[in-house]
């Protein structure tokens, strides 16, 4: 049929067959930049609930859980977290996610920088720390955490994972310890703090000692704004009986007791 076509025909005919095409090109193009776009929309729209796996492996006969990755990009600005940060003392009797734990021991002490000297214990973190000799210990105590069982868990960092030092739910005793402050029974989990003073004083002599109150200060701060930014409160708790708290959570003995913070969805 071609044959009964004119040159000139011919050209208007592949001209309209390039501009056909241009125009389908042009048409998908936008099609995926609509699509990537509502694509981030919903993915923002899962809770942090609903994305957490953990992992559960004995590691010297101790249970442990691989904690689920932290996000590093949430639904709140640091601005507003600050406006809206409170001290909350009254919790409900709802458990928290494995997810959220995971966030709020990250915000206290995760490794945000990965570096493999052994002084560092796995790397720099979401906390500054005097000489980075990083004297903090960080526990979860969990009573109500979905898919974990209760009992008290030592944090570790490198690996962002919990390794459990007690098996039983111990928050009644620590609330008692804890001059009868009823918000760590009722919390469905809480952060403890200790430290070992020789990991600083070691490098800085005496004026290592204010260095750790300074940096747990910072540690502490995080988990406020983690909560707050999660839909959860917190309450910074200096007041308790240490020899009880050392007992009671079987502390080494390098390991000073300091600061406890209850975390739950506020009432
Ligand atoms: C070092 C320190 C120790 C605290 N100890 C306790 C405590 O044992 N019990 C308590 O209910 N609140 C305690 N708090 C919380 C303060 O009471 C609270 O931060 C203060 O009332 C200001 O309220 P806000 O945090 O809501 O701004 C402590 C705060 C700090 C900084």
């Amino acid at each position: 049929m071609t044959k009964f076509l004119t040159k000139k025909m011919k050209n208007r005919m592949f001209g309209l067959f390039l501009f056909i095409v241009f125009a389908i090109a042009l048409y998908a193009v936008g099609t995926a930049a609509y699509a990537s776009e509502a694509g981030s929309v919903t993915l923002t729209l899962p809770s942090i609930a609903t994305v957490a796996q953990v992992s559960i492996v004995l590691e010297n006969e101790q249970l442990t859980y691989i904690l689920p990755s932290p996000v590093t990009d949430g639904n709140m600005s640091v601005e507003t977290a600050l406006a809206n940060r409170r001290s909350h003392r009254n919790f409900q009797n709802r458990a928290i996610s494995a997810q959220q734990l995971s966030q709020i021991l990250w915000a206290a002490y995760g490794i945000t920088l990965p570096n493999p000297h052994p002084a560092l214990r796995g790397g720099l973190r979401t906390t500054p720390s005097a000489g980075a000799t990083f004297p903090l210990e960080i526990y979860a105590v969990v009573g109500n955490v979905e898919g974990i069982e209760p009992g008290v868990y030592r944090y570790i960092a490198d690996g962002h994972k919990i390794v459990r030092v007690i098996d039983r739910d111990v928050r009644s005793e620590l609330a008692e310890a804890a001059l009868g402050q009823r918000m760590v029974r009722e919390a469905p989990a809480s952060v403890f703090f200790s430290a070992v003073f020789s990991r600083t004083t070691g490098v800085y002599g005496e004026r290592g000692r204010r260095y750790v109150y300074m940096e747990i200060g910072h540690s502490a701060q995080n988990v406020y704004l983690q909560a707050e930014a999660l839909g959860l409160g917190t309450c910074a708790i200096g007041a308790f009986t240490d020899n009880r708290v050392r007992q009671l959570l079987e502390l080494p003995a390098e390991e000073e007791p300091l600061y406890l913070m209850p975390i739950g969805y506020p009432r």
